[in-house]
């Protein structure tokens, strides 16, 4: 299917984040100048990047027009663009058979996909980009997790009565801290560099093979090499839930490691399941007070058992972080990354003016959730 803007310039709109605690915005000036000079209007709302730290001037100076009110940007708009979905109210300002793109975690959108169909709009959901090397640039999983790695490290750093570095000071010697991390994907391996780079002796644990050899360029050491399998990797990149009998090794493994570590930012997760309980109660226990657990899963069901999602809470003297968005905690690199994977998307729909839905091609296939009235 063809979309070609009524007789005008296609109108791309970018709303203003609506959501508690989200200061993220889908499109930054940067790209907003790209797309004026590939021949787009681009709509913005005003203050839309204001928390993020692009003032509306930013936007005018890019070549945006600039609009008072969700409900004039999304009237005008042929493709709206948001970080969060917008709630069900938010989502009939669309006009008929618009298309949407923003992140859609499956878990809160089920109502409103059936909206968005209802009313013939093309939803695309970001975080259902393929994860293909043509699509890397795309990539909002992967850009969202390198922030949520860096900062849990700063977080779980601010948190411990330590610090990270080994110090050689006249006031004594202070040994480096310990740090672990659980799950070596994009945010894991982030959370890994940023932690030697504050100076922590860093241990991980992944079951992905290839994720062993990256831990090792990065100067960390791998933590139960036998539990790696050669098959835990599936054909899309992610890793497939343990056996009863892995899991248990795997457990018996963190125990062992877990009782030394100062920091330990977890971020194992398992595409479309709850996240794997990698962290016991005994667990925490057997940790020396003061140390920090840095869940990163916890919107998944947390790595740890004791996790509580948006709460830290203190068991025996260990903090349990249960982080939660926080790639919208360093909002102007995070909305800088996550606008550069819109525009290559946005570059990759349009040609000359025309927004192409596709869905033959792999990339538009996954990530269109409806579309011509269904759900898909
Ligand atoms: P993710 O966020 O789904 O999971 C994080 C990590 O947890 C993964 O490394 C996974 O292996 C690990 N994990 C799962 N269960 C575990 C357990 N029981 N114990 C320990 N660790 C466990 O993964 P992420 O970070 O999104 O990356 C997934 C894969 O996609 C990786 O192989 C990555 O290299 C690949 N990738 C490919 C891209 C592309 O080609 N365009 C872009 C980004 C990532």
């Amino acid at each position: 299917m063809q979309f070609a803007s009524r007789g005008r310039d296609m109108n791309i709109g970018v709303a203003k984040e609506r959501s508690d605690g989200e200061h993220r915005v889908a499109l930054g000036p940067d790209s907003v100048a790209k797309l004026v000079k590939g021949g787009a209007a681009i709509l913005v709302e005003r203050g839309a990047g204001a928390a993020a730290g692009f003032p509306d001037a930013t936007f005018e100076k890019a070549g945006a027009t600039m609009i008072g009110d969700a409900t004039s940007l999304y009237a005008k708009s042929d493709i709206v663009l948001r970080v969060q979905p917008p709630s069900l109210d938010e989502s009939r300002l669309l006009p008929e058979g618009s298309v949407l793109i923003s992140s859609m975690p499956a878990a809160s959108s089920a109502g409103l996909l059936t909206a968005l169909a209802a009313r013939r709009i093309t939803a695309f959901a970001l975080e259902r980009v393929p994860r293909i090397t043509r699509a890397q640039s795309m990539d909002m999983l992967s850009s969202q997790s390198t922030v949520s790695g860096y900062k849990a490290v700063l977080i779980g750093a601010a948190a411990l009565p330590k610090f990270l570095p080994s110090l050689t000071t006249a006031a004594g010697s202070i040994p480096p801290a310990r740090a672990f991390v659980i799950g070596a994907g994009v945010a894991g391996l982030q959370a890994i560099a940023t932690a030697r780079r504050l100076g922590a002796v860093v241990s991980a644990f992944d079951v992905r093979a290839a994720a062993r050899e990256q831990v090792m360029s990065l100067g960390a050491t791998f933590v139960a090499s036998d539990l790696v399998s050669p098959d835990a990797e599936t054909k899309g990149g992610y890793a497939r839930a343990q056996g009863e009998d892995e899991r248990e090794r795997t457990l018996a493994a963190i125990a062992r490691h877990i009782v030394d570590q100062d920091l330990v930012v977890t971020t194992a997760l398992i595409p479309g399941r709850a996240a794997p309980v990698l962290i016991t109660r005994a667990m925490v226990e057997s940790m020396r007070p003061g140390s920090v657990i840095v869940d990163l899963a916890a919107e998944a069901g947390g790595n740890c058992e004791l996790t509580k999602p948006g709460e830290t809470i203190v068991v025996n003297g260990v903090s349990i972080i249960g982080a939660v968005n926080l790639p919208s905690t360093v909002p102007f690199h995070a909305s800088q990354m996550l606008s550069r994977n819109v525009l290559t998307l946005l570059q990759h729909l349009i040609k000359d003016n025309t927004l192409t839905i596709d869905l033959s091609d792999e990339i538009t296939k996954a990530m269109v959730v409806t579309h011509d009235g269904a759900v898909l």
